[in-house]
């Protein structure tokens, strides 16, 4: 039995976890899949109502009680300052030391892709993305804040030990899974010593894989090969904040930001699974937001616990559908999110 935390969270993160958890509930009948899911309501609501974004001992809960957590969104246009993103979804990242963001982008069905002619075959790659400093350290101030001479201060920390354990981390996935190319972005030509830093450690820990190739690029080159030339890409590592940029585009070139999902992990502890996408204000409450990244998300959380037949009989699954136009409308389709999950639902057998 896996003990699951479900944290619906703003916008239209309830509207495509029910879907995700409904597929959930699907497999626990057709694959003996063994759940028990806790929902929590930590989001825009609860901050607004009585002042709370992450509880009191929820991190300790969380570590001790729960094998896994499944996350929508979070994001609210009454909270301006992103206050409860920042305490509950970071916070979850830093205080649960989750130091790996695995973002996959892979195209389910040519049609997808708004490049043109590209094959399922020739966009399959993953991103490791730095998920515990950087750009998010939220170190920095303000200097003489509201005047006209007002400097405002934003420090990126890249530690030795965060950054050799993210890069480690995509080696051992390529070796694992038989990939043959890792591939660094940085900005390292400006960013003299964060970059330097990420550049030694690349160079060290992939003497370790002697099998791999070591590939390095510019991350804005890279933007334009991943649109250019994305078959070139197996596995690819950066920072938190380039990683964050990069698998948006990433998810743009096989559809789009509804398909894309994302693992939260520190291996071998609770980790936490959720959709790339957010909240979506404009969508939000009206049935019809993509539920499949959350649909993929909650696949991949079931890999992570060992239920590798489930979560590939889901990926098959939304595969078919998608096959079937059986979609919503972000991809050309009809559907309303419940029906979209449900024509998932139906192919899981
Ligand atoms: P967003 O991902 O919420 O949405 C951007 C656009 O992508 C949407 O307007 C929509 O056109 C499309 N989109 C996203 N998800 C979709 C889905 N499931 N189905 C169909 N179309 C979809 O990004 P944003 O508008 O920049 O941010 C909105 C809020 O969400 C902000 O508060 C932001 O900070 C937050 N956010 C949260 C997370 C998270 O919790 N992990 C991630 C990204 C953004
Ligand atoms: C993501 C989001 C978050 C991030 C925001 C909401 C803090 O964009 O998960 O990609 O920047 O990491
Ligand atoms: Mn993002």
């Amino acid at each position: 039995m896996k003990r699951i935390a479900v944290i619906p969270g703003d916008g239209i993160g309830p509207e495509v976890i029910r879907e995700a958890v409904r597929v959930l509930e699907r497999v626990r009948t057709t694959h003996e899949v063994s759940l028990q899911l806790t929902d929590f309501d930590w989001g825009a609501d609860r901050y607004l109502r009585d002042g709370v974004t992450l509880p009191e001992g929820a991190l300790e809960m969380l570590a001790g009680e729960f094998d896994a957590i499944l996350a929508g969104a979070f994001g609210d246009p009454r909270v301006p300052s992103n206050k409860v993103a920042e305490d509950v979804l970071l916070g979850m990242r830093r205080g649960l030391d989750l130091y790996i963001n695995l973002r996959p982008v892979r195209l389910l069905d040519a049609r997808l892709s708004p490049l043109r002619d590209r094959t399922v075959e020739e966009i399959d790659f993953v991103v490791f993305r730095e998920n515990t400093e950087g750009a998010y350290c939220g170190a920095g101030g303000f200097l003489k804040k509201g005047t006209s001479e007002e400097i405002a201060t934003q420090e990126e920390l890249n530690t030795r030990r965060g950054v050799e354990r993210i890069i480690a981390a995509a080696f051992e996935y390529a070796r694992a899974n038989r990939r043959k190319r890792v591939t660094m972005a940085d900005k390292s030509n400006v960013q003299r010593f964060g970059g330097d830093l990420w550049q030694r450690v690349f160079r060290e820990v992939a003497s370790r894989y002697p099998e791999i190739e070591a590939n390095h690029q510019y991350v804005d080159a890279m933007t334009m090969f991943m649109v250019l030339d994305p078959g070139q890409y197996e596995v690819i590592v950066s920072n938190n904040l380039f990683g964050d940029i990069l698998t948006d585009l990433g998810a743009a070139i096989v559809g789009g930001l509804g398909l894309a999902a994302s693992g939260n992990i520190h291996p071998g502890r609770v980790s936490l699974f959720e959709p790339v996408h957010g909240s979506a204000p404009p969508l939000a409450g009206k049935d019809i937001a993509n539920p499949v990244g959350a649909i993929l998300t909650a696949a991949m959380m079931l890999e992570y616990l060992g239920y590798k037949t489930a979560s590939e009989a889901i990926e098959a699954a939304v595969r078919q559908s998608i096959l079937h136009h059986e979609t919503t409308r972000d991809l050309g389709g009809t559907l309303s999110t419940t029906e979209a999950g449900t024509a998932i639902c139906n192919r899981i057998g």
